[in-house]
């Protein structure tokens, strides 16, 4: 159990209103902490034929064997021959585990450490989505620490020795996975997801190649695309974003409006592909240290019980809460719109924060998105909307809090009978006590934007990298 489950069971124990201001100033205070964790960060390769630069590289890296971790699709498509040609070209043996679905759940991870070990391997190659290299992280943490299952080895630092490790090629732009700490597994038994956290399992070097994305359906060019969305607006809006992870979170904001549609709808560009990867990297930078919030912990939740894909999941939920944080962080949702060109400096910071959240909306429209999820019931929201909260409150620098039936409230208005309309409306309930650190701003008087200078999306100063995280 890490630091704020623990102290955040001891806040169970107070009225909801006192635990909200509690647990702000707890988050505050861990931020502080966390922002000076080291992390290390990955060796990027960037543009077209990246992936067979990988494969150049790692065949000077001394390696007995490898197994890159994958699914049948990548391989179908013909995604793994530049790497795989490299490697042989360069004498590098490896072996194929290819068997990857969605959300890999834990028996899959288990068959896939059985080939690591069986096949000699002493390091991974994954090359896919947010799947595909999350699975061959938990191999990594299991393979060496073979005492521990894979439901002990979830949370922060479980795993005692080091992994063997891990190399990425991401086939989506979302995740950011191939920068990040984390690795999120499913657990069918109990139908949830499960979500291991250690500096070690940042993979060391990462291949984003645009080859490999053009063939993405639009569908998951949209959702993945949103998922990589969401990570930037909940690193910037959260208690733990640095002013570097505010550069990242910006440049990747401001990358994906302009570039998202177009991938969506003319997927064989390259260009578009290559900014959509680093917008998704630059993303996965940002919230590895600044964490995620109430956005993962629900999409966590529908993942787990209906198997939502991750990005969908995201999209559906990013328009409400958005809405309901709006009043505690408009001068954040302001900034936002500016790095998304949504407005000018001249502006108050209500009018541009109202227009990021129309153009939220308008983004998830426009790439087909639902704003209700079909399999949602109205049975199961008091569960979800408690391990929701659970997970946001025990890992996550939320800047407002939010009760018990402000979540159910929320993932009411998800419901697939909801009206429509209700999207838009997605204010406190007014059954709901507001927490003291939901004062609302918006009866305070218009203030002009205040812009702060943010580095271009393609600076080298990138220090403050991944950390805590999840998602
Ligand atoms: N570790 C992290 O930091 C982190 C962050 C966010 C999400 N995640 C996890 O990642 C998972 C989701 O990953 P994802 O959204 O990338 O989806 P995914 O890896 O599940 O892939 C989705 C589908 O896209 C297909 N696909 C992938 N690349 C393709 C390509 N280039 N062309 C054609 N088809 C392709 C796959 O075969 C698969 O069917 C979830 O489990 C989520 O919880 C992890
Ligand atoms: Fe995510």
């Amino acid at each position: 159990m890490n630091l704020f489950a623990t102290l955040n069971q001891t806040l169970d124990l107070i009225p909801e209103g006192t635990r909200a201001a509690g647990l702000s100033v707890l988050m505050k205070g861990a931020g502080k902490v966390t922002r000076f964790l080291p992390i290390p960060q990955p060796t990027l390769l960037v543009g077209p034929g990246a992936s067979r630069r990988l494969g150049q590289a790692l065949t000077g890296f001394g390696h007995e064997k490898l197994l890159i971790v994958t699914d049948a699709v990548i391989v179908e498509l013909g995604l793994l021959q530049g790497l795989t040609q490299a490697l042989e070209a360069g004498g590098t043996a490896w072996a194929l585990f290819d068997e990857i679905t969605p959300d890999a759940p834990i028996p899959l991870i288990e068959r896939g450490l059985a080939r690591f070990q069986e096949e000699g391997c002493d390091a991974l190659v994954a090359v896919g989505g947010g799947s595909a290299m999350d699975a061959a992280k938990a191999i990594a943490i299991a393979s060496a620490n073979p005492a521990k299952d894979l439901r002990s080895l979830a949370g922060y630092f479980k795993g005692l020795s080091h992994p063997p490790p891990v190399y990425a090629v991401p086939t989506t732009a979302g995740t950011g996975s191939e920068v990040t700490v984390a690795a999120v597994i499913a657990d069918p038994q109990r139908r949830s997801k499960l979500v291991i956290v250690d500096t070690r399992l940042v993979p060391k070097m990462a291949a984003l190649d645009p080859e490999l994305m053009t063939g993405l359906p639009p569908a998951i060019t949209a959702a993945t695309g949103m998922d990589a969305l969401t990570h930037a607006v909940e690193a910037f809006l959260g208690h733990w974003a640095t002013p570097a992870t505010d550069g990242l979170a910006l440049a990747a904001v401001g990358l994906i409006f302009e570039n998202l549609p177009r991938a969506y709808r003319e997927g064989r560009d390259l260009e578009v592909r290559e900014r959509m990867a680093l917008a998704s990297t630059y993303a996965g930078m940002a919230f590895t240290r600044a964490n995620v919030g109430y956005v993962h912990a629900i999409a966590h939740q529908f993942g787990g019980r209906y198997h939502t894909p991750h990005g969908l999941a995201n999209a559906i939920v990013l328009p409400q809460v958005l809405r309901f944080l709006a009043p505690e962080v408009t001068d954040r949702l302001a900034r936002l719109a500016l790095r998304a060109r949504l407005g000018s400096v001249d502006e108050d910071e209500q009018t541009l924060a109202d227009r990021f959240l129309a153009a939220v909306e308008a983004l998830a429209r426009d790439l087909g998105i639902p704003t209700q999820l079909a399999a949602l019931r109205e049975q199961d929201i008091p569960a979800l909307a408690e391990a929701a909260l659970h997970e946001a409150h025990t890992g996550y620098p939320v800047p407002r809090y939010m009760s018990r039936a402000e979540c159910e409230a929320l993932l009411r208005r998800l419901l697939p009978s909801a009206p429509p309309s209700a999207a838009k409306a997605a204010e406190a309930p007014p059954e709901a006590p507001a927490a003291p650190a939901a004062k609302p701003k918006a009866a305070r008087a218009p203030r002009k934007a205040r812009v702060r200078k943010t580095p271009p999306a393609d600076r080298d100063d990138r220090t403050d990298g991944p950390q805590e995280a999840s998602a």
